[in-house]
Parts: C-alpha cells; sequence; structure tokens
C-alpha cells in the first residue's frame, strides 16, 4: 500500500495485488473477480439533475474497489478494509438491513438488479470485499461509487448485461439511484452514479438530466489546475435538508403550472422565469426555483466558455454559482462559505464554489499552477481562523468510469 500526497490530502492507493492479498486475508482464497467505480466532482450545475436540467461533472481517479468470488453456502459475505462491521446474508433474504448498515448499498442494488431485468437471478452466495479511497463524506460521492461498482459487478453475474456499452453504463446509474432512493432515503437526481459509469478520463460529462444524452467535453486547462479542498465539517450530506429541496422544487413546479404547465423547473429559460414567478406564492420555493433556472443558464454558458477555452468566464460562472447556492438555494452552510470566500480573494483563483449536495464537503476552484501555494496557504489559514477546523487540498484528476480490473 502506498500513500500519495496531493498538496495536503492523503489518499490511500492500494494496487490490485495488494487488493487480492487483501481479500485471501479475509476469505482464504483468491478473488475471482475485480472492477472500480469512481466519485466524482462536479464543476457545475448544482441542484438541477432532480429538477430535469444540464449537470457537468468529471469522473475522479479516486473511488471504491469490489473483490468477488462466488461460494458454495448460498449467502452473500461482506467485508469491507474500510468499515469494521461484516454481515451475511442468505441469498433469498434480500432486504434493508437496520442501523444504516453499509451492505444496505450493495443489497439495494442486487434486489433493484432483479426488479428491472427479470431474467437477471442470484443463484448462488458470494464472498465480497469493498475498499474505497473517497474522502468519506466529503460530497465526491462515495456512495455512487459503490453503488455502481456492485451493479457493474452483479449485473454481470446474475446474468444481465446489454450488449451497448453506452447504454449498459446509464442502466449501472439508474440501478444505483434506485438503490440509493430505496435503500439510503436519498431522493438524490441522476448525476453521481453517472459521472461514476459513464466518466472519462480529462473529460467532463455535460448531461441532460431529463434525457439522459450527454456529451464528453475535454478538460484542457493551460497552466489552470482543478483544485478540490475539502471542509471536513461534520455535517454531511443531509438527506432531510436534500429531500426538503426536492420537496420544495416541487412545490414550486406545481404553483408556475397553474400559468404555465411544466414537467421540471429546467424548462424554463430566465426569460420565462419573469412571467411564471409571480405564480409561485411560497417564498421559499420561489427562492429555490430561481436558483435552478439560473444555474441551468450557467451550465449551458460554461461548457460553451469551456469549448471556446474562455476559462477566466468559465471561472466567474463558477463563483455566481456558488453565490446561488449559498443565497437562494441555502445548502452551502459557514464551512463551504468560508472556504470559497476566501479562495475568492485569491490572485490566480478564477473560481471557487461549493460542489455536491452541500451541507458540508468540498469546494471546487480552478486556481492558476503559481497561485496554488497562496492559495493554500491563505484559503487554510482564513478557514482555520473562522472555523476552527483544518482544510485539505487536493489537485483532481479526471479519471474513466466504472471498469472490471480482472
Ligand atoms: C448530491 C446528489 C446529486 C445532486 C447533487 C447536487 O450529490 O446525489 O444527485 O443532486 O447532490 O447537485
Amino acid at each position: 500500500m502506498c500513500e500519495i500526497y496531493h498538496l495536503h490530502l492523503i489518499i490511500t492507493i492500494m494496487t490490485t495485488q495488494e487488493l487480492q492479498i487483501a481479500f485471501e486475508e479475509a476469505y482464504g482464497r483468491k478473488a475471482e473477480k475485480m472492477y472500480f467505480a469512481p466519485g466524482r466532482v462536479n464543476l457545475i450545475g448544482e441542484h438541477t439533475d432532480y429538477n430535469g436540467g444540464c449537470v457537468f461533472p468529471c469522473a475522479l481517479s479516486f473511488g471504491a474497489w469490489l473483490l468477488i468470488a462466488p461460494n458454495t453456502d448460498k449467502v452473500l459475505r461482506f467485508k469491507s478494509l474500510n468499515m469494521p462491521q461484516t454481515y451475511e446474508i442468505a441469498i433469498d433474504k434480500i432486504a434493508p438491513q437496520p442501523d444504516r448498515a453499509w451492505c444496505n448499498y450493495s443489497l439495494g442494488c442486487m434486489a433493484i438488479i432483479a426488479r428491472r431485468h427479470p431474467e437477471a437471478k442470484l443463484e448462488q452466495g458470494y464472498d465480497l470485499l469493498y475498499y474505497g479511497n473517497v474522502p468519506a463524506g466529503a460530497g465526491l460521492s462515495s456512495s455512487a461509487a459503490m453503488e455502481v461498482v456492485t451493479a457493474r459487478a452483479f449485473t454481470e453475474e446474475m446474468g444481465w448485461k446489454d450488449t451497448d456499452d453506452k447504454a449498459y453504463r446509464t442502466e449501472l446509474a439508474l440501478i444505483g439511484q434506485a438503490c440509493e432512493h430505496e435503500y439510503a432515503g436519498v431522493m438524490c437526481g441522476i448525476m453521481d452514479q453517472f459521472a461514476s459509469a459513464q466518466g472519462k478520463k480529462d473529460h467532463a460529462i455535460y448531461l441532460n438530466c431529463d434525457t439522459m444524452e450527454f456529451e464528453h467535453v475535454p478538460v484542457k486547462l493551460e497552466g489552470i489546475k482543478v483544485v478540490i479542498t475539502n471542509t471536513h465539517s461534520p455535517h454531511h450530506l443531509d438527506s432531510g435538508a436534500y429531500n426538503d429541496r426536492v420537496r420544495q422544487c416541487q412545490l414550486a413546479v406545481e404553483q408556475i403550472s397553474k400559468v404555465k404547465p411544466i414537467k421540471n423547473l429546467a424548462e424554463l429559460t430566465e426569460e420565462d422565469w419573469r412571467e411564471v414567478e409571480g405564480a409561485i406564492s411560497d417564498p421559499i420555493a420561489k427562492k429555490r426555483a430561481r436558483h435552478v433556472v439560473g444555474e441551468v443558464a450557467r451550465t449551458a454558458d460554461a461548457v460553451e466558455a469551456l469549448k471556446k477555452g474562455e476559462i477566466a468566464y468559465f471561472g466567474e460562472l463558477m463563483t455566481a454559482s456558488h453565490v446561488s447556492l449559498r443565497d437562494d438555494y441555502e445548502v452551502t452552510g459557514p464551512e463551504l462559505d468560508a472556504l470559497a470566500e476566501a479562495a475568492w480573494q485569491v490572485e490566480g483563483v478564477l473560481g471557487s464554489r461549493m460542489t455536491g449536495g452541500g451541507f458540508g464537503g468540498c469546494t471546487v476552484s480552478l486556481v492558476k499552477d503559481e497561485a496554488i501555494e497562496t492559495f493554500k496557504a491563505f484559503v487554510g489559514s482564513e478557514y482555520e481562523k473562522k472555523t476552527g477546523l483544518k482544510a485539505d487540498f487536493y489537485v483532481a484528476e479526471i479519471g474513466d468510469g466504472v471498469k472490471a480490473l480482472i
């Protein structure tokens, strides 16, 4: 096992050989298959996915690994190199386990594969070993990585696999999302699982979450890095506050539909918004909807800017996104605000914003190479002064989506 130092954040990397050894230590025999699925960072397009809007995430080079070998006992044995709890579940007793058991992410995927693909059957038991190196609670989609890696492994084991690779990857994302809804209770959009399934090295994914059409856009940033900063804030993505946002947006859709029938908030242009905003009587729902309409427009503009190499404008849109998430969507909180606001003051920072669900987690910033040291020093010390917490910094490497390793 080796540890690589990306600025401050220590990411533990295990080779496939080391993971094989860990499997042998856990189960006394070799794993037959090994898969990897990445976490993600979203560049822009936040809280738009469940509103039928566009998002622009990238898969990361860290994520979740799964090693498996069939057993003859008709049980699923779950072990993880990150979690002390182990589980043993009979293959005909797949159901959510109590106390937020981590194996629910895996069981959920198996149950959903069987439901969505009646020909898929779990006919034998398996020994499973998971390992993840996405910083926990950082809003970089460690749970989506676990869902997608499980969906990849078990669609194959259960005997269903689409021969069209693109359609297959989208289906893996949909299985993961359904698992998050039904087994974790977070009514998330499709972005995280989609990025984990469809990621491409050095590209971001411009995804229309309504139609699921997408495009890989090269991320070419001469002399500029994508820097992820972790708040290490103790609040994790709070499913209660997240699900509240989903409901508030639905309320806005219902109220707007009285004057202009719509299915999703993302259908509204900024011009439409000026015509319909008066129809929303609930002041909270109005603010949420205003964020979504603005963010959808910013995301489209940002993608164009990146394609044209207008990185300064891309950065401005990222910053505007944070302001809207802070003031209208109210998902940032003091830690994310402290990081972003400090970053905006550093010369050589083109833009900085929260990424992911919010309420803690990480920011994503575009920083010129020569400004990275100042960025770390200034943002790190301002953050500590304001919150008493230490931030971690990581230069993102954009990686591929889910894959089989052996
Ligand atoms: C979480 C959810 C995503 C998305 C983001 C906010 O990461 O899982 O579906 O809604 O929050 O953009």
